[in-house]
């Protein structure tokens, strides 16, 4: 960030110190191009808010390309696929196997955020933490403006050549576009996730996706140590009706597995918290001067891991855009939302379809029943559809077919 006669300037102003931010800062450091990162909470908070865990393996090469998988590649757990159980039945997808080799790699979010504050701070990168009252501005022009109070009370403006809007489902980037500019297409789902850590080792070797009677599960993990789990629960389900042991109760009814041993180990429950489920896109992702990247744009619920995903592969995208834009060629700003938005339909419809596959809605009937466990059966009775499920779930190519 540089000072021109009191004023500040960068050329890149960042809203949003989440993995699109952070990653976007990172990719255009880069580039030999500067930015201000600008966050309303605060660096520990960021650092430990319990969200996604499963990269694509082009989330792995991305962040290995661009010097930041040292921890990942000692800490991260490859898994090269999942277990399906439905029925009283678990059943082993194999990925390798189905995509020719292709794998998903466990690594939290948390990691993810850690790593990249501290590569953009070894860097001299600037990241203002604690800040209040953002806000941006003159996004027409090709000096929009970004606003904010620092954690001490001072305002400031930063005078940029662009805005991206990295600040999630409900920062003020995407808002700040004419509503009559912009196309939402959004499904709330009528269920939300209970997710906990806990400290205990993981009961399976690959995450198990249930399908039951009483409502999805999932069992992941975060290490050899540490398992996350979820519970599908009711949307406006309080966290503090379900202590501990009703948790881990309902989780072992729902992974149960009669006459087979397995069974789930418990543990301390280190972190708790319920989670709405939607699928959200707003298009277009650019408004002028202003690109939308990773949640500002698009929510997908989480059933099959692709909210980061996207997140990331948005940024990639627009790295290389910015520093063309910069250098005044506009192509690749003229076609930001269309290449980030067909990953994002295919990401939106897989994400729609593992959700509904595999919960259980409110007041279905005995044909939804049915028609879930059948497409359950196909998916692992049929290489095809094995295959399928196996290529959205590791990922997508790096130039996926752009949206119209
Ligand atoms: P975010 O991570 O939301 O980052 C946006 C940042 O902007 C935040 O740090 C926020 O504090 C900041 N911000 C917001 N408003 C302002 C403002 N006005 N000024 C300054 N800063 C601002 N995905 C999965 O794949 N699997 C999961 O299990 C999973 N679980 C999730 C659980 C929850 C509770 C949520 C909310 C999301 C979950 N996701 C999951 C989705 C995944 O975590 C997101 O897709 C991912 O975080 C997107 O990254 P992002 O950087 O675009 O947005
Ligand atoms: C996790 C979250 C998901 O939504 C998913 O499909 C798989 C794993 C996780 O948090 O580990």
């Amino acid at each position: 960030m540089k000072r021109t006669n009191g004023a500040m300037r960068t050329q890149v102003g960042i809203v949003g110190a989440g993995p699109a931010g952070l990653l976007l800062s990172h990719l255009l450091a880069l580039r030999g191009i500067d930015s201000v990162v600008v966050e309303n909470r605060s660096r520990a908070y960021c650092e430990a808010r319990q969200r996604a865990g499963v990269l694509e393996d082009g989330s792995v090469r991305l962040l290995r390309e661009s010097g930041l998988s040292g921890r990942l590649d000692r800490e991260g757990l490859e898994h090269g696929g999942i277990y399906l159980q439905f029925d009283g039945e678990r059943h082993h997808l194999d990925f390798r196997a189905l995509t020719g080799g292709r794998t998903v790699t466990v690594y939290a979010q948390t990691e993810i955020v850690k790593d990249l504050i501290a590569q953009r701070l070894a860097d001299g990168g600037v990241v203002h933490f604690d800040v209040s009252d953002t806000a941006v501005d003159r996004l027409t022009s090709d000096r929009p403006v970004l606003r904010y109070t620092d954690a001490g009370g001072s305002k400031h403006e930063i005078t940029c050549d662009v805005i991206a809007g990295c600040d999630g489902f409900h920062g003020v980037c995407r808002p700040s576009i004419p509503a009559d500019l912009s196309t939402v297409r959004e499904r709330e789902y009528p269920y939300a996730w209970l997710g906990i850590l806990a400290d205990v080792p993981p009961s399976t070797d690959e995450l198990i996706y249930a399908h039951h009677r009483n409502g999805f599960a999932l069992h992941s993990l975060r290490s050899l140590t540490v398992s996350r789990l979820y519970l599908q629960v009711d949307p406006d389900e309080a966290v503090d009706n379900w202590p501990d042991q009703r948790i881990w109760d309902e989780l072992a009814r729902r992974f149960e597995l009669p006459g087979s041993g397995w069974e789930l180990r418990q543990g301390p429950v280190l972190d708790r918290g319920i989670t709405p489920m939607r699928s959200f896109v707003s298009a277009p992702m650019r408004y002028g001067r202003l690109f939308l990247a990773g949640d500002a744009a698009h929510i997908v619920p989480p059933t099959g891991a692709k909210g980061l995903n996207l997140a990331m592969a948005d940024v990639d995208v627009l790295a290389p855009t910015l520093e063309a834009l910069l250098k005044g060629d506009e192509r690749l700003a003229d076609s930001y939302s269309a290449a980030c938005l067909g990953r994002v339909w295919r990401a939106t419809h897989f994400s729609w379809w593992m959700t509904t596959m595999l919960h259980q809605t409110p007041g279905a009937d005995a044909m939804e029943a049915e028609l879930q466990l059948s497409q359950l059966r196909y998916v692992i009775s049929s290489r095809a559809a094995a295959t399928s499920l196996a290529e959205n779930y590791t990922g997508y190519p790096a130039r996926l077919a752009a949206a119209g």
